[in-house]
């Protein structure tokens, strides 16, 4: 008897330990609902990042796309405000959190951004720090309660830096301090490799756009190995069913 609670007791701390292991979670970064859709059947989407210019570009009002959004995803969805001064945040903070229980509220890294976000999250709003260029930028929002930090790595490769080292460098600062409670959330992604090196640094999360989803699954060997053994298959004249 003793041995087999010992098992289960064994199996149980098994279990806490794998599913309590962290890992990278994918964000779609889009506003455009129907190439959600196709990605959500992937099972790889954890949830929804968007901003004024995706917005925009989906040419849909920013309220009725973003409760569509929210409905078709689990995870955060992030719906950035547009004004610049604090009163105006938290009015459009606090409309846009109304939408559902899973919307981050998206501000962008400036004084009256972070006096939002301190504001939003004391309140259990989720908020998501945008437009983050620097460490000593995250250790602010961090202090400010954001619940994710969106590093733009893509921006600072367009002026020849390495996007990827920021990254390093909040992810030592955030370490430093294991109180601080809020999520590297790294954007502005171009291309697999950069979502490879996320990883690597321990980002926690990732928004991707649509199409970098789908450069992730491609390599020449997988579709040329997937076409020999279909050639040497219908060659071998037999059939699983
Ligand atoms: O979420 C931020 C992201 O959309 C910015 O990406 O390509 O405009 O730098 P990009």
């Amino acid at each position: 008897m003793c041995a087999r609670i010992f098992q289960a007791l064994n199996f149980g701390a098994y279990l806490n330990i794998t599913f309590s292991r962290h890992q990278m979670r994918f964000f779609v970064d889009t506003a455009d609902v129907s190439e959600l859709e196709k990605l959500l059947v992937t099972g790889m989407v954890d949830g929804v990042t968007t901003n004024p210019s995706l917005i925009a570009k989906s040419g849909r009002n920013i309220l009725e796309v973003t409760k569509e959004i929210a409905s078709m995803v689990d995870g955060p969805v992030s719906a950035e405000v547009t004004a610049t001064d604090y009163d105006t945040m938290m009015l459009e903070g606090e409309k846009l959190a109304a939408i559902a229980s899973n919307i981050a509220v998206k501000v962008p890294l400036t004084v009256d951004g972070l006096r939002t976000c301190k504001t939003l999250s004391d309140q259990g709003t989720m908020v998501n720090v945008t437009l983050c260029f620097s460490a000593a930028q995250a250790l602010l929002a961090a202090k400010a309660g954001a619940t994710f930090i969106s590093p733009f790595v893509g921006r600072l490769d367009d002026m020849g830096m390495d996007g990827m080292e920021l990254i390093e460098s909040i992810r030592d600062v955030y370490d430093a301090y294991p109180t601080l409670n809020t999520d590297i959330l790294v954007a502005s992604i171009r291309n697999p490799r950069h979502v490879e090196r996320a990883a690597e640094v321990g980002a926690d999360v990732g928004t991707l756009p649509p199409r970098v989803i789908w450069d992730m699954y491609q390599h020449p060997l997988t579709s040329k190995g997937l076409d020999d053994f279909m050639a040497d298959w219908a060659g071998a004249g037999q059939s699983i069913l």
